[in-house]
């Protein structure tokens, strides 16, 4: 099989983000972009001669393309072999499931995760270690460097493979093998969590309803909710995966997701609901009438984690990102385990997962999961929420009612302004930069600042440091202001303003959380001058 190198040049801009390199898919489709990409990935990630690669993305529109050139390279430059997922679909934590499972090198996964999908809308690619988790910065930093240095990426000529049937054939000397995109991640379910307390809950005066919001997760919610564990045909709904997710924003939360919100805030409600992204790492847990923001779904799964049967002996210990509220600090400390606070990304929980330190991870960005994969996980999300209403049989809002009791509840929001200018945004965190002294002991919304920082990391377990993680204003009694700049974004800027706010006093705790913060809002806006230069008035999503 001939082997091609194809002479190129330099692309700017091909710097990974929080999760991957993502732009339009008009940039992606420009001559020798993805390939650029991918050849970089090829040539500082190790030695791959022999080795195996696990391939597959959510679906969107340029996914098979995208695959195809991909299985092409990997021929090109060595690889022993490609598992690709069937009609090449793999949800983000699937992929992290086998990657572990089969002893890959490594993983190349096609998402831009809830962005919106279709011609004109967003691709992404990310590559994956060998531990299944996103590769770490000092790799997507060397990836970068190489895109800047690209003279010739190398493909072979070959006919496009069949991605529909399952099976395997050669290419050249390397084997392709199509997998079943499903089967490896249900079985790893099943060994988690009581699929036998689930189904009788299921068979209960029990209705739930899942949204896969046209996306990655539906083949796999319909295998695991409805065939494996029994719920009504129906349970799932926007179930079949579009390559544009149906026109929709695939991003589980109160403003996307409206649809299932409708319904479990309408008449006849159902007793729980649940959603996920466009490539199935994400999760929004609902119960009649209630959200359950994802710091406190973190912090409820860590307190009631010896309920499901592979923690029942008790977790290493939790660790969050930073903007993530402090409600699983309170549990880690009622329980004496580990605690960590991490930068913004799922790549910061890898290495405390490797070495034994901590079990669940979580981040307010609607992401859940623990190390039995190195991904968040929705589907594994929505089975804990199942597990413990199974165990409990009490509804979501009182799981909440009690959890806060015992602990105290942290009121918490973000609210996220979409596409400002990108130097007004860069000057919002400039002003509360500039008064880091200033603000110090000074009262605003009540409360008196204590300290005033850019967060920073120094990773326990490789010492690497992360700096100018987001601008925080970090109040005496808790409360936190949190400003920081989106990585994911591919249009303009995104400013996240994340709040929280502690309350130990049970009759407060039913007060709607921006009722609870609005003096924090106040403030954030008043120091960072928000709306003077941004020009709005209201934040784009409230989460
Ligand atoms: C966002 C979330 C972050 C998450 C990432 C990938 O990144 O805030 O928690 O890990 O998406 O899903 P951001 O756009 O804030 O950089
Ligand atoms: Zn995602």
């Amino acid at each position: 099989m001939q082997v091609q190198a194809i002479s190129t040049q330099p692309i700017a801009g091909q710097r990974p983000g929080t999760s991957g390199l993502r732009a339009k898919v008009k940039v992606f489709q420009q001559p020798h972009y993805l390939a650029n990409f991918v050849q970089s990935v090829f040539d500082v990630i190790g030695d791959i001669s022999g080795q195996t690669l696990v391939l597959g993305g959510d679906g969107r529109y340029f996914n098979r393309e995208a695959i195809q050139i991909i299985i092409k390279m990997a021929a090109a430059n060595g690889f022993a072999k490609v598992l690709v997922g069937q009609a090449g679909i793999l949800s983000t934590p699937a992929a992290s499931c086998v990657i572990r499972k089969y002893d890959a090198f490594g993983g190349l996964i096609l998402s831009a995760s809830h962005n919106p999908a279709g011609p004109d809308e967003d691709f992404g690619i990310k590559y994956n270690i060998s531990n299944g988790g996103p590769a770490p910065e000092q790799v997507t930093e060397a990836m970068f460097k190489r895109t800047s240095e690209i003279t010739a990426y190398n493909i072979v000529e070959a006919d496009d493979v069949n991605l529909d049937e399952i099976g395997q054939f050669n290419m050249g000397d390397m084997q392709v093998q199509v997998i079943d995109a499903v089967a490896d991640y249900a079985a790893l379910m099943q060994d988690i969590f009581d699929f036998d307390a689930i189904r009788g809950l299921l068979e209960q005066d029990f209705s739930f309803t899942f949204d896969a919001m046209h996306a990655v997760t539906g083949p796999y919610a319909k295998v695991i909710l409805e065939d494996m564990l029994g719920a009504p045909k129906g349970t799932v709904m926007n179930g079949e995966p579009k390559d544009d997710f149906g026109g929709g924003h695939p991003d589980p939360n109160l403003t996307y997701a409206h649809e299932l919100v409708d319904i479990l805030y309408g008449d006849d409600a159902p007793d729980f609901g649940a959603a996920s992204d466009g490539d199935g790492d994400r999760n929004m847990i609902l119960g009649n009438h209630f959200f359950v923001t994802p710091s406190d779904s973190l912090a409820v799964m860590a307190a009631n984690a010896t309920l499901v049967p592979a923690y029942k002996d008790g977790i290493a210990g939790v660790a969050r990102s930073m903007p993530t509220s402090g409600a699983a600090d309170r549990v880690a400390e009622a329980l004496g385990i580990n605690c960590f606070e991490t930068p913004t990304g799922w790549k910061f929980f890898g290495n405390l997962m490797d070495a034994g330190k901590v079990t669940l991870c979580g981040e307010e960005s609607f992401g859940t999961g623990s190390d039995h994969v190195r991904e968040k996980d929705g589907l594994w999300a929505v089975l804990f929420w199942l597990n413990i209403l199974a165990v409990r049989q009490e509804s979501v809002e009182g799981v909440l009612a009690d959890h806060w009791a015992k602990f105290g509840r942290n009121f918490y929001s973000r609210h996220d302004y979409e596409a400002v200018d990108s130097a007004a945004a860069t000057q919002v965190l400039q002003n509360v930069r500039d008064q880091f002294d200033s603000l110090k002991g000074q009262t605003l919304a009540g409360r008196v600042v204590q300290m005033c920082d850019d967060f920073a990391y120094t990773d326990p377990i490789d010492g690497s440091v992360s700096t100018n993680q987001g601008v925080r204003v970090l109040f005496e009694d808790g409360s936190r202001i949190i400003f920081r700049l989106s990585g994911t974004g591919t249009s303009g800027a995104t400013i996240r303003i994340y709040l929280e706010s502690y309350e130990a006093d049970v009759s407060q705790h039913g007060l709607d959380a921006q009722v609870a913060l609005a003096g924090m809002i106040d403030a954030a806006n008043q120091i960072s001058k928000l709306p003077e230069l941004t020009g709005r008035d209201k934040p784009t999503v409230i989460t």
